[in-house]
């Protein structure tokens, strides 16, 4: 099927007992039983939901995946990948990770005799330079949050399977409208679908996706023994929204470029940071990796730009009407972020230096608006620059 087909439809059915068109909330923590072990497929609302299992259909048909698993947040579903390791095995991950991702695997994982490094993931030579034999996993994110630095996943794949070691791909800033890891190689995706994909800012939950059935019997395992699992209403929501999926993601694509390249011909702003743009230096890898399901490049809704200090930052900031000041993205809704204060204000000085991070750094994380009227709000916040 078609791929807004497969959104609108994938994993659902007009319901049995009623001809309901929509996938019911089936708000249940059990079931009847007719005898002893006999049942109709579903035991306990943990093990078992089908407003949860349509979600999980619909989500492995978007990334063109197998299997998938739904879990009560992106942090859940991070929790849970990483149960697929034992003490004493080493994870590489992106240096510019969600911070919570690598806050959960530096001082919760760690505990448990996991080891970590956090290198840049966009250069081979790093990966080879902290690889051992005890590496198991390579947990990506690209493009970075909020540099937007990407790594090439085709290559990392290779890379990793030479190793005999798992590429898990954090795939939420891109959607799997615009970036399917699977098809380029990767053993696992996984999304905070609190972003993208539910995309109405009123959900937060988490999935897991993978082809490989080794690995799908494990999660699921996991997804029913740990227990972080969402509840059949934010299920079912988060299956409303994936119908639009595919039109939110164009309208916050074409949105985006064209408010990159306003950010850009602007004398008042140093640098802006989006792999749409002709000069980012991996334009080249993200039209090819950064695909539509029907072939087209696409870049995302994700925006940085430098203003020279935090001062002028703030002035900025305090100018902006229509772009809500708050952390977060993947709505419909815009929203903008002071990186340094914000989202990244747990990074260590120093290491935001080292890793470009500015403390003028501005994020957008653009929504499916008219254009018109989100440039003219960002006129208002430069007029103060
Ligand atoms: C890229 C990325 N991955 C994972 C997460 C964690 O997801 P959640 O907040 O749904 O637990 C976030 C949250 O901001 C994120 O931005």
């Amino acid at each position: 099927m078609g791929y807004q087909t497969d959104a609108v439809h994938a994993g659902q059915h007009p319901e049995e007992s009623t001809g309901a068109v929509i996938t019911p909330i089936f708000q249940t923590a059990t079931y009847a039983q007719e005898a002893p072990a006999v049942h109709k497929g579903y035991e306990y609302g943990r093990t078992g939901n089908p407003t949860r299992l349509a979600l999980e259909q619909n989500l492995a048909a978007l990334e063109r995946g197998k299997f998938a698993y739904a879990f009560g947040s992106g942090m859940a579903a991070t929790a849970t990948v990483s149960q697929l390791l034992r003490g004493g095995d080493h994870v590489i991950c992106t240096a510019n990770v969600y911070g919570g991702t690598a806050r959960y695997f530096r001082q919760v994982m760690a505990q448990f005799g996991l080891q970590i490094d956090l290198v840049d993931t966009s250069q081979i030579a790093n990966l080879e330079r902290v690889w051992r034999k005890e590496t198991k996993m390579l947990f990506v994110e690209t493009p970075t949050n909020p540099l937007l630095i990407l790594s090439d996943l085709r290559a990392l794949a290779a890379f990793c399977h030479d190793r005999q070691a798992l590429l898990v791909v954090d795939n939420t800033f891109m959607s799997p409208y615009f970036q399917r890891p699977l098809e380029l190689g990767a053993d696992i995706v996984l999304h905070s679908t609190t972003k993208f994909i539910n995309g109405h800012s009123d959900v937060v939950g988490g999935i897991v996706i993978t082809n490989r059935p080794e690995i799908a019997e494990r999660l699921a395992f996991l997804q029913n023994a740990v227990g972080a699992v969402p509840s059949p209403f934010d299920c079912w929501l988060i299956l409303r929204a994936t119908k639009t999926l595919p039109l939110r993601m164009r309208q916050i694509n074409a949105n985006a470029m064209t408010i990159a390249e306003f950010l850009q011909s602007d004398r008042r702003i140093q640098k802006v940071y989006y792999p749409g743009l002709k000069n980012h230096p991996q334009r080249e890898l993200a039209l090819r990796q950064q695909l539509d399901p029907y072939g087209q490049p696409g870049f995302g809704g994700m925006i940085s730009f430098d203003l020279p200090d935090f001062e002028t930052a703030k002035r900025f900031l305090t100018g902006i009407k229509l772009f809500t000041l708050a952390e977060s993205l993947g709505g419909v809704e815009s929203l903008i972020c002071h990186p340094t204060s914000m989202t990244h204000a747990s990074v260590p000085a120093e290491e935001r230096r080292r890793i470009g991070l500015s403390d003028g750094l501005v994020r957008l994380a653009v929504g499916i608006e008219d254009v018109e009227d989100l440039i003219a709000d960002l006129e208002h916040g430069l007029e103060r620059v």
